[in-house]
């Protein structure tokens, strides 16, 4: 079975993912940590930001993999380093590449050909799977998705304000939905989730009650 989880940044989406994937014992996919892994070996190898077979290419030709929770490009950890604000930075226009997408829509397809999964990111039930048993889409208001954002990102030790975590989500989001391909949209089918006064518990039991409603449908 494929469960996908759509929705915009600060949406609660990872979370949500990895327990209900821990919960389920299913595999989970973070697609963004894949757009992310290839902005980071780009940068690496110097390759221009801008150059989209050269990117699609590079995405053909690294392995990716999840482990244990960890996030491994040819094997090596970079699951600390794809989250820096750099490679958030440099992840916009890899995502925005159609080449590089149509090579991520191939692979996550391979990784989940045959598994039971929890994938999550923008265009995962609406693009990649859109035959998925139950699909979802998570959102929160635009100053709730800031607010979780800015008290993770103090967590970390990052000295941000809520009006500048509110001001790159609006680019983000803005940029999310206007670019051509891979729009964050909810799919035509996809069961709209508002998370604002729900915990994450709370949500992770709707997801596991969507599953198994979709299971006792399966079997009847
Ligand atoms: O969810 P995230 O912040 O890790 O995503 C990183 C970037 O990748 C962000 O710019 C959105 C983009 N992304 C995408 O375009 N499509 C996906 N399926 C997942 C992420």
């Amino acid at each position: 079975m494929i469960i996908t989880l759509d929705g915009p940044a600060g949406a609660g989406k990872s979370s949500a993912a990895r327990a209900l994937a821990a919960r389920l014992g299913w595999c989970y996919i973070d697609t963004g940590a894949m757009y992310r892994a290839v902005a980071l070996v780009a940068l690496e190898r110097g390759l221009p930001l801008d150059d989209d077979a050269g990117l699609a290419a590079l995405a053909e030709a690294i392995r990716i993999a999840f482990a244990d929770g960890r996030v491994l490009v040819d094997g090596r950890d970079v699951s600390a380093e794809i989250r820096t604000e750099r490679i958030t930075q440099a992840t916009r226009p890899v995502a925005d590449a159609p080449a590089v997408r149509d090579a991520m829509k191939r692979l996550q397809r391979r990784m989940a050909d045959g598994l039971d999964v929890v994938t999550e990111g923008r265009d995962q039930g609406s693009v990649v799977f859109p035959h998925a048993d139950v699909k979802v889409f998570l959102t929160a208001s635009a100053e709730e998705r800031a607010r979780r954002r800015h008290r993770e990102e103090e967590s970390r030790g990052c000295d941000t304000t809520l009006a500048a975590v509110l001001a790159s989500q609006a680019r983000r989001d803005e940029g999310d939905r206007s670019r051509p391909v891979g729009r964050l949209e909810p799919a035509a089918d996809a069961i709209v989730i508002e998370t604002d006064s729900l915990s994450r518990e709370e949500v992770v039991e709707r997801l596991a009650a969507l599953v198994e409603a979709r299971r006792g449908a399966g079997r009847r």
